[in-house]
């Protein structure tokens, strides 16, 4: 009698903490059995030769967002503009790379609350085929948001709070950012950190375009490394006096990075995130004639390969411990995405941002895994396990173990392939990684025990991506120590 709805037969299964040559026996969409071997007649998938994964989690991804007068950098358009990206489209990118979950952004606008963004929000993440969990974006911390809705969402089950430092009109002064950091510390969420200097950022952009220096490259003019580091310090050191965990997002420097060492040396729980943007991409492919550039563009900005390497390295020693795509795509052609302001608008007026669902995870293989700067279980760690455990997803998410969900990628890890714009299967026009070559590569993806995608064929059915509401989890616990013992987060008034 067959006892699992399909049985993963034959693969070497990466937990994250080791190998083994094990079959995965799979019922109710949960891993049930992980055995030497299963023959009971069940549905089979065959992964002799592949490695098994536990699918992809991308806990830093921007889809269907809507905005009001567009996106930062797009001009001050009257319209709302939505992500092309659909959560469809989405869907079928991160099957076709081996992704299976994301956590992605309900905005906020401001001036409003954030109960209304969610509502919407929470209908367009149901058309979709991925499961999802979102993080809150705060650039209005009113009283009625912070009082009043923030436990409402972290009652549905949203656990994270996102800001910025820097962009029109979405910073936050550090008023703002500490009421935030309370407001989590009370209700028991992550905090989650863009870190660029805004004031520094506007100061020099203003200078770059009085100059005529306008051309995309001059983005990473008006954001060099140091106003990185300066936010990260700041976000962190406040986060230190409100004793409230939190992540840094897009860590792009060493200087910036540096600044998390120091952290967690200390014992904070502060986190780093980096993206494959800032392993592969540098400033100098932003200088490409006319329009081109934009392509490019995301911040922080990509910075120099000399960088790159010291990024590897602090992802080697654990102080960078997640890595996303900060998927965020607006296509080349047409006038809804990079060409929004026209394209002959300085880069102050370019949408930010670049597609990378479907290329996070081979691009990250191949440069990591493949070329030996690290092991295929802290690939593993670094994709899925870490992400399920800050975001308050495990043990539901992130591993390959019996109960969790059987979310599953089966990888070739010598296949070759050529990254085209055709093999990221996303709404996007164009993918800034053209060209790279990556050995290493998803031949099939599984999502709570059905095979999503085959040979890059995505087959799933819109509307049965789950929402992953989360608890309170032990990560974003406060520390419980304060300067002089004075806890002014849980003081009256
Ligand atoms: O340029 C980027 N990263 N765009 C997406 C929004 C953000 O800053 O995360
Ligand atoms: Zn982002």
């Amino acid at each position: 009698m067959a006892d699992y709805d399909l049985v993963v037969r034959g693969g070497e299964v990466a937990t994250g903490f080791g190998t083994a040559r094990c079959d995965i026996g799979i019922r109710g969409g949960r891993i049930a059995a992980l055995a030497e071997s299963i023959a009971d007649g069940s549905p089979v998938l065959e992964a002799g030769g592949l490695l098994v994964l536990p699918g992809g989690i991308d806990s830093h991804c921007h889809i269907e967002e809507p905005a009001r007068g567009g996106y930062v950098g797009s001009g001050a358009g009257a319209a709302v503009t939505v992500n092309e990206e659909s959560f469809a489209s989405a869907s079928t990118s991160a099957f076709a790379g081996g992704t299976t979950s994301v956590v992605c952004f309900v905005p906020q606008w401001k001036g409003e609350g954030i109960l209304p963004r969610l509502a919407d929000y929470e209908q367009r993440a149901a058309r979709g085929m991925l499961d999802y969990s979102f993080h809150q974006i705060i650039t209005d911390p009113t009283e009625e948001v912070l009082e009043r809705e923030v436990p409402q969402i972290v009652a549905k089950g949203i656990r994270s709070l996102k800001v910025f430092l820097t962009y029109e009109p979405l910073h936050l002064s550090d008023e703002e950012y500490i009421k935030v950091l309370v407001t989590a510390r009370r209700n028991g969420c992550l905090v989650t950190v863009h870190c660029e200097n805004y004031a520094a950022i506007k100061w020099r952009t203003e200078a770059l375009i009085a100059a005529g220096l306008t051309a995309p490259k001059y983005h990473a003019w008006s954001r060099p490394s140091i106003v990185e580091r300066e936010a990260t310090h700041r976000a962190i050191a406040l986060a230190e006096l409100v004793d409230q965990p939190i992540q840094v997002f897009h860590v792009s420097c060493e200087e910036a990075a540096e600044e998390i060492a120091r952290a967690q040396a200390r014992g904070l729980k502060v986190w780093g995130e980096t993206c494959p943007q800032y392993l592969t991409l540098t400033a100098d492919d932003m200088d490409r004639p006319g329009f081109d550039g934009a392509a490019f563009m995301c911040s922080p900005s990509p910075r120099t390969t000399a960088e790159h390497a010291k990024v590897w390295e602090m992802i080697r020693r654990g102080t960078l411990d997640i890595v996303t795509s900060d998927h965020c795509g607006f296509s080349m052609a047409g006038e809804q995405g990079k060409a929004a302001s026209g394209r002959d608008a300085p880069f102050r007026d370019i949408p930010n941002g670049i597609p990378g669902l479907a290329a996070r995870l081979p691009i990250l293989f191949s440069e990591g895994v493949s070329k030996g700067r690290i092991s295929l279980d802290h690939f593993v760690r670094l994709t899925a396990t870490n992400p399920a455990r800050l975001m308050g997803l495990a043990p539901r998410k992130g591993m390959i173990a019996v109960g969790a969900d059987a979310d599953l990628a089966l990888w070739d890890p010598r296949k070759k392939v050529t990254l085209t714009n055709a093999l990221m299967q996303h709404a996007i026009d164009y993918t800034p990684y053209e060209g790279l070559e990556v050995t290493g590569w998803p031949v099939a993806t599984v999502r709570r025990g059905a095979v999503v995608m085959r040979d890059g064929v995505v087959q799933a059915e819109p509307g049965t991506g789950q929402f992953l509401p989360r608890g309170p989890y032990d990560m974003v616990r406060p520390r419980g120590v304060l300067a002089n013992g004075f806890d002014a987060a849980s003081a009256p008034g």
